[in-house]
């Protein structure tokens, strides 16, 4: 209980939006940063239309090298639906996360099938990739509120995931799509899917569009999660639900376990080598709400040296 595990999702959340083509080159350039930095889990990519998001169409080439490169990171890749899988496994992944949303709108904008659907597709995806020996994640999308219906019952996505349980998600990530919730409605969802599924198999994925990220995040752990998503930069968003910002910054929630005297095994200044190297790619600065900070303290330590 004294480490929280973070599954950095830049090169996939983070990526998936931007207007800038990065090569794959620069996606593997991008997880051998995280990985110098410490981190042990990644969402690499996704096995999705590249009509509908084009910056993935090279989802094949990153597994394959990343895994190629760092056979021991945990690298996982989402995947909608049977056909990502199938391209997922014949790339080597070893790790597939799904994408259920709670709300009937939200699934047909992200993948075109309605609630009832998607779930089935996610029981049959999560079944599929268990069957070959893969690990897998499900996520439960606008777990708190939809920018098309409102705010999520929570009764809804206790029972989406409790179904993602029962169909053998190793980790289900409850996501707040739009970043549109606070820390006292994460902490009565986190107690009440905590009364019927294991805490250690919750995670949460926030995303910081009014800076409430590393409040919620800081809810979630008072309240016993130890799983986080975040993606380095705080870049991301899904391109399929409007007004969605980035995901809270790794270097953020990194800042926010060591002041709670918990261990991340992730070194901020390796962090913000791999934030400097989004910048590159993204030719734009960025950077979660510590990362000013932690350049002013690379600067002093350059000077010291
Ligand atoms: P569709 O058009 O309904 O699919 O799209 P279809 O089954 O009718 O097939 C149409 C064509 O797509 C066919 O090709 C299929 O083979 C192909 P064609 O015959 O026209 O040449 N196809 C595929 N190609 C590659 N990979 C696949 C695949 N499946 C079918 N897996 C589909 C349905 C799901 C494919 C589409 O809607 C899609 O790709 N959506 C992308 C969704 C997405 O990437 N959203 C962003 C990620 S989710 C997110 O960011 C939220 C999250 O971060 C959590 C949070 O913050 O809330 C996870
Ligand atoms: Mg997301």
């Amino acid at each position: 209980m004294d480490r929280i595990h973070i599954t950095d999702v830049s090169p996939r959340d983070g990526l998936q939006n931007q207007p800038l083509h990065v090569s794959t080159d620069g996606k593997l350039g991008l997880i051998q940063r995280l990985v110098q930095a410490g981190v042990q889990s990644v969402e690499a990519t996704s096995f999705v239309s590249p009509k509908a998001v084009p910056q993935m169409a090279d989802a094949s080439e990153v597994v394959a090298g990343a895994l190629q490169r760092f056979p021991a990171l945990r690298c996982s890749v989402l995947v909608p639906n049977l056909k990502g899988l199938e391209r997922a496994h014949a790339a080597g992944a070893r790790e597939i996360a799904v994408v259920l949303s709670a709300t009937e709108t939200m699934n047909l904008k992200n993948i075109n099938m309605g609630l009832t659907q998607a779930t089935e597709v996610s029981e049959q995806t999560l079944h599929a990739a268990r069957a070959l020996g893969m690990k897998t994640r499900a996520y439960v999308a606008v777990a708190f509120e939809c920018p098309f219906e409102g705010l999520t019952p929570a009764a809804r996505v206790i029972e989406l995931s409790e179904r993602m349980h029962a169909a053998q998600a190793d980790e289900i990530v409850i996501a707040d799509t739009i970043g549109a919730t606070g820390p006292a409605q994460v902490r009565e969802l986190v107690r009440l899917l905590a009364s019927s599924l294991p805490l250690e198999t919750l995670a949460m994925h926030f995303h910081d569009t009014r800076g409430m990220g590393v409040a919620n995040a800081w809810a979630a752990l008072e309240n016993g999660i130890r799983r986080f998503d975040a993606s380095v930069g705080g870049i991301g968003g899904c391109p399929f639900a409007p007004g969605a910002a980035g995901n809270v910054a790794t270097e953020d929630l990194v800042l926010l376990a060591q002041g709670a005297g918990l261990h991340t095994g992730i070194d901020l200044m390796g962090l913000l080598d791999a934030v400097e190297h989004a910048e590159t790619l993204l030719q734009r600065s960025l950077g979660g709400r510590s990362s000013a900070w932690l350049r002013r303290q690379k600067a002093k330590m350059a000077s010291a040296a």
